[in-house]
C-alpha cells in the first residue's frame, strides 16, 4: 500500500506535469476509413497530443472505442456524424483523410468531383467552429483540396496562409526508401527533398541535393524519378480495387503531424516539405507549391527555395508547373461557382 505521504508527491507530480505540458486537441476528421484509422492509432501513441478526437460519417464512435483503450494518456472521444462541430470544438490541429479513394486505372484528379464537396464542406464547418486551428489535407486530389480549403477560409475571412498544409509526406518517404533501396543505405541516412504537388508529373524528387541520390544518373534516375512519381499506383494495382495506400500513408501523416506538433510547441530548425501557399512561383499564376519548409509555432515559419538543380531536374519543374496551376485553377473554381 503507499504512503500517504507517496500519494501526496504523486499527485503532486501529476498535478506539476499537467499544468507544464500543452494541452494540444488533435481532430482526425474521416477517422473511420483506411487511412483515418492507423492515423488515429499512431497519433494516440504521440505524447504531444493530448487529446484526440476521431470524426467521420460513419464507425468513429467505433474507432474511438478501441483506440481509447491504448495505454497512454491522451483522452480519446469519438463522435457521430451529426457531431461535427462538436468534434471539432477546441481542436489546434486537424488532420483531414475524409473522401474516396483511387481504383485502378484512376487518376488523383478523378477523385475530384466526389472529393471537393466533402474537403468544401469540412472547411465551413473548420471556419466557422475552429478557425485558428491547423489543417493537413490527406484527401485527393491534394493539388486541388488545398485551394479549395483556402478559399473557403477566404470567403469566410479567416484564412491564415500559415496554418494551411497538404500532405505530401508520403512521396518524401517513397522517395528516401526507394533510393535506400538502390543505393543500399538506411532509409534514416537518405533523406529525399521532393517538392511540387502531390500527383504524377507534379512530384519533382531533388536527388540531386543528397549525396546519394547524386550517384544515380541515366536510365536508373529516370526509373527511379518515375517509381517515386507513381509509387502510389503501385499499391493501388496490388490492392486490386480495395484502395490504395492507407498503412504508409497514416504513418507519413503521423510523422508530418508529429513534425508541426514539435514545431508548435516550440522547438526550433524542423523544416519538412508540404504543399502550401508559397510565393515561390506565384508569379506564374502557381500559387500553392510544396518545398521545405521551416515550421514554428505559428505553422509555417519561412518557405525554402528550390535550392540547386540539375538540368534534369530544372525539366521536371517545367513539366510540373502547367499541371500544377490547372488543378489549382480547378479548386478555386469550384469554390466560385458552388
Ligand atoms: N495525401 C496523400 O499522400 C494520400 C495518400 C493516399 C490516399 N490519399 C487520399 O486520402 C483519402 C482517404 O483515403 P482512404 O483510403 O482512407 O479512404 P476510405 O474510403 O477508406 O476512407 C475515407 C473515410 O472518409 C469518410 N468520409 C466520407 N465523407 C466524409 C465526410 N463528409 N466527413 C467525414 N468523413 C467522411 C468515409 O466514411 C471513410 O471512412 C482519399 O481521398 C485518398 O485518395 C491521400
Amino acid at each position: 500500500m503507499l504512503s500517504r505521504q507517496t500519494l501526496r508527491s504523486v499527485s503532486a507530480a501529476r498535478h506539476f506535469s499537467s499544468s507544464a505540458s500543452r494541452q494540444t486537441k488533435v481532430a482526425v476528421l474521416g477517422a473511420g476509413g483506411g487511412i483515418g484509422q492507423p492515423t488515429s492509432l499512431l497519433l494516440k501513441q504521440n505524447k504531444l497530443v493530448t487529446s484526440l478526437s476521431l470524426y467521420d460519417i460513419r464507425g468513429a464512435p467505433g474507432v474511438a472505442a478501441d483506440v481509447s483503450h491504448v495505454d497512454t494518456a491522451s483522452e480519446v472521444k469519438g463522435y457521430a456524424a451529426d457531431q461535427l462541430d462538436q468534434a471539432l470544438d477546441g481542436a489546434e490541429v486537424i488532420v483531414i483523410p475524409a473522401g474516396v479513394p483511387r481504383k485502378p486505372g484512376m487518376t488523383r484528379d478523378d477523385l475530384f468531383n466526389t472529393n471537393a464537396s466533402i474537403v468544401r464542406d469540412l472547411a465551413t464547418a473548420i471556419g466557422r467552429v475552429a478557425p485558428k486551428a491547423h489543417i493537413l489535407v490527406i484527401s485527393n486530389p491534394v493539388n486541388s483540396t488545398v485551394p479549395i480549403v483556402a478559399s473557403v477560409l477566404e470567403n469566410l475571412k479567416v484564412f491564415d496562409p500559415r496554418r494551411l498544409f497538404g500532405v505530401t509526406t508520403l512521396d518524401v518517404v517513397r522517395a528516401s526508401r526507394f533510393l535506400a533501396g538502390i543505393a543500399g543505405t538506411d532509409p534514416a541516412d537518405t533523406p529525399v527533398t521532393v517538392v511540387g504537388g502531390h500527383s504524377g508529373v507534379t512530384i519533382v524528387p531533388l536527388l540531386s541535393q543528397s549525396a546519394v541520390g547524386k550517384a544515380v544518373n541515366g536510365e536508373a534516375w529516370e526509373k527511379l524519378v518515375y517509381r517515386i512519381q507513381y509509387g502510389g499506383d503501385e499499391v493501388v494495382k496490388a490492392k486490386d480495387g480495395a484502395g490504395s495506400a492507407t498503412l504508409s500513408m497514416a504513418y507519413a501523416a503521423a510523422k508530418f503531424t508529429n513534425q508541426l506538433l514539435r514545431a508548435l510547441g516550440g522547438e526550433k530548425g524542423v523544416v519538412a516539405p508540404t504543399f502550401v501557399k508559397s510565393p515561390l512561383f506565384e508569379t506564374q499564376g502557381v500559387d500553392f507549391f510544396s518545398t521545405n519548409v521551416e515550421l514554428g509555432v505559428n505553422g509555417v515559419e519561412k518557405i525554402h527555395p528550390l535550392g540547386p538543380l540539375s538540368a534534369e531536374e530544372e525539366k521536371l519543374i517545367e513539366a510540373c508547373l502547367p499541371e500544377l496551376k490547372k488543378n489549382i485553377a480547378k479548386g478555386q473554381s469550384f469554390v466560385s461557382s458552388s
